[in-house]
């Protein structure tokens, strides 16, 4: 908290016309606290449990803790209320991090920001929220990060497809809405999708239609090419596709009254030349493609301000999981692009690679361990071969007696094991 403290003072002092504001901020380093800012719903009375935890691997025991979901195959529905506010006339920018470090084979890992009117307790997947934004999985199919707008009353998806990280590290996701009507989408702090509300949502209509009263007039040659008027079909170009084959010869013994009059068999013509068609030329009465004229789209009204909402004040995590174990943490909403970023290097950031090598040696471990118990069996694999060929060569020897005509005396006893064989005599 305090670097971040210090972090947002120097920003202020530095750039005091920029007033940055801090609508919310979690980093979960405050022990137990955490359950009086964050509100599990009741609407179902089975919610699994988010349970706090840094996960089996983490860059800083303490300050990678955040919401880990405990429970397999559970809907989960918590949230956290913060003063409401209106992004009217400045940037939004909503940051989280997501750790699958169970690799998620089905799940959500995203948030959702409601209006400040949400019902904490009864929040669900109906209920209206302003946007939804961060990864979701399921199976290879499904590997995405939405961003869905609500805009008047409806949820509109992204046009684009906006690939999400699926490895087992914690990953840094950020959605910036400028009152421009712009947007932009970081991962790790790099921008992976960018552009604007208008162009990649459909909120609005077309601006432009088709025209209805447009018609194609009737005499509009949009044929490119034509068959050649001049071109003539050869007159010898006809002949039957098969023929009787000519090597054909009639069997010697072949009895016209007791078999019918004799036919040599048909074969593909060599000189066939199929159905004749005219050279095709350059259609000199083309026209070119017709294009339909368009006209403005009379249902279509400009909104300069399809990035505001009124009222946002309450962040909650609503989602349903196959393989629990996803880790959310560095919760931040600001009007600040530049603060998230470095409040992103400043968490996210200095944590990744010791992460990353914690995660790496416990996988060399794990290595080891089974090269080990490999190795381990292969030795007891071959004491077994051994003995086994002991009690091969033994009971070879009981079967050349057999052979012999000598009494078989231990036949009940041939599936036991030779010491006990040894035992009964
Ligand atoms: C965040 O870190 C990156 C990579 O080190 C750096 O390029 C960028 O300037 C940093 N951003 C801020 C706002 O400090």
């Amino acid at each position: 908290m305090t670097a971040v403290s210090l972090l947002l003072m120097a920003v202020c002092a530095t750039s005091a016309l920029a007033e940055s504001s801090v609508y919310f901020r979690e980093q979960f380093e405050d022990g137990d606290a955490w359950k009086s800012r964050w509100i599990e719903s009741k609407h179902k009375s089975d919610y699994g449990k988010f349970v706090l935890s840094a996960g089996k691997f983490y860059g800083d025991a303490e300050k990678d803790k955040g919401l880990q979901t405990s429970q397999d195959a559970h809907f989960y529905a918590s949230s956290a209320r913060f003063d409401d506010f209106s992004n009217k006339g400045q940037p939004l920018v909503i940051q989280f991090t997501v750790k699958h470090e169970q690799s998620i084979d089905c799940g959500g890992g995203y948030i959702k920001l409601f209006p400040s009117e949400v019902n904490q307790e009864d929040m669900h997947g109906d209920s209206v929220y302003n946007i939804m934004f961060g990864p979701d999985i399921c199976g290879p199919g499904t590997k995405k990060v939405h961003v869905i707008f609500n805009y008047k009353g409806k949820n509109h998806l992204i046009n684009k497809d906006i690939r999400c990280k699926d490895d087992e590290f914690t990953h840094l996701y950020t959605l910036v809405v400028n009152p421009d009507n712009t947007y932009e989408v970081k991962i790790d702090n790099k921008k992976v999708e960018s552009g604007n509300l208008e162009d990649d949502w459909d909120f609005l209509p077309p601006k432009k239609i088709k025209d209805p009263e447009a018609k194609k007039p009737e005499d509009w040659d949009d044929r490119e090419k034509i068959p050649d008027p001049d071109d003539k079909k050869p007159e010898d170009w006809d002949k039957p596709e098969n023929i009787p084959d000519p090597d054909a010869k009639k069997p010697e013994d072949w009895d016209d009254e007791m078999d019918g009059e004799w036919e040599p068999p048909m074969i593909a013509n060599p000189d066939y030349k199929g159905e004749w068609k005219a050279n095709e030329i350059d259609n000199p009465a083309y026209k070119g493609k017709w294009i339909h004229p368009e006209i403005d789209n009379p249902e279509y009204t400009a909104d300069p301000e399809i990035y505001k909402y009124d009222s946002v004040g309450v962040i909650g995590l609503d989602l349903w999981q196959v393989k629990s174990g996803t880790i959310f943490d560095n919760f931040l909403i600001t009007n600040d692009p530049s603060l998230a970023e470095e409040v992103g290097n400043d968490t996210w950031g200095k944590t990744k690679d010791a992460e990353r090598k914690m995660k790496e040696g416990q996988d060399e471990e794990e290595r080891k361990k089974r090269e080990e118990e490999d190795k381990k069996r292969k030795e007891d694999e071959k004491e077994e071969d051994e003995d086994e060929e002991e009690e091969r060569d033994e009971e070879e020897e009981e079967e050349e007696e057999e052979e012999d005509g000598e009494e078989p005396e231990l036949e009940e006893e041939e599936d036991e094991s030779p010491d006990s064989v040894k035992d009964e005599l």
